[in-house]
């Protein structure tokens, strides 16, 4: 039997096209979806990417349960409009700590994936507490509540142990000292040796909301505006990670 002929029997029988089909369509299947068991992490890490300290990891919390992410979204798309708004295009590994991640393309105010550093804690005290002083047509609610409320968390380390659960890396120390680190890092007289060893030299060390004497929400909340998308040497990360999937090709 010719190979023609052997393919007129195969479209002619049902069974036998089913049974082809189905075959073929496995096979695929598994030389997509094997690979994923024996690897890791499909994500390409990246230099500078570390766990989000107990106080940005509190103010994370807070950006949630505010509906931040109703109008604001942390994922920089790779086009020339958004690139040139916002920075350089958001990379996989920059939000693999995010427990819920913040993907997404719509939006009723900025990307906020790069603000860290962009303003000053004042300007983020005043825009949170009255959006409207500093841009007037501003549709944001105001936030100056958050800077009346003392920051209280039950058991921070109870919160990194489930973020370590699902795969941040949060040591038994960095757990042990949560709330301690919470509290020292917006407190300028505190002794910082600990959360600086724990967490690297990059943290920012220092009070957010211009109250110095306490810990507020607007702490938390300003503590992890501030460090979006401050982590990763972006354009060094970025030729790391296209090099690495040209060597993967
Ligand atoms: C109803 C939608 C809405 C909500 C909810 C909202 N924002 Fe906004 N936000 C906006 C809009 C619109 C702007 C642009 C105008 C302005 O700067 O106020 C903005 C601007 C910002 C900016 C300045 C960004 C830049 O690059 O200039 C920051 C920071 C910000 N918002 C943080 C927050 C935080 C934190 C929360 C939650 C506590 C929040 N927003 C909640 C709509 C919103």
């Amino acid at each position: 039997m010719s190979m023609t002929e052997k393919h007129k029997k195969l479209e002619k029988n049902v069974t036998l096209l089913g049974v082809a089909a189905f075959a073929t369509v496995t096979i695929g299947g598994i030389v997509e979806i094997a690979p994923l068991f024996w690897i890791d992490n499909t994500i390409e890490e990246v230099e500078g990417m570390r766990p989000y300290t107990p106080l940005e990891q509190a103010g994370r919390d807070i950006y949630v349960r505010e509906g931040c992410h109703v109008c604001h979204s942390q994922m920089i798309r790779p086009f020339r409009d958004e690139v040139e708004r916002y920075g350089h295009y958001s990379l996989a590994a920059e939000s693999m700590y995010d427990h819920p991640f913040q993907w997404g393309s719509k939006r009723t105010g900025p990307d906020l994936a790069r603000v860290g550093g962009r303003y000053s804690d004042e300007w983020h005290v005043q825009h949170l507490q009255n959006p409207q002083s500093v841009v007037p047509e501003s549709v944001m609610p105001q936030y100056g509540f958050l800077a009346e409320t003392p920051l209280s968390v039950h058991d921070m380390g109870a919160n990194l142990t489930a973020l370590s659960r699902v795969g941040v890396p949060y040591t038994d120390d960095m757990i042990e000292n949560a709330d301690a680190d919470m509290k020292a890092q917006a407190n300028p007289m505190a002794d910082t040796t600990g959360l600086s060893e724990r967490y690297g030299e990059t943290v920012n060390l220092r009070d957010f909301d211009g109250k110095p004497q306490k810990l507020t929400e607007m702490d938390a909340l300003i503590a992890y505006l501030q460090v979006l998308g401050t982590m990763v040497d972006v354009n060094a990360a970025a030729a790391q990670e296209e090099l690495a999937s040209e060597k993967g090709r």
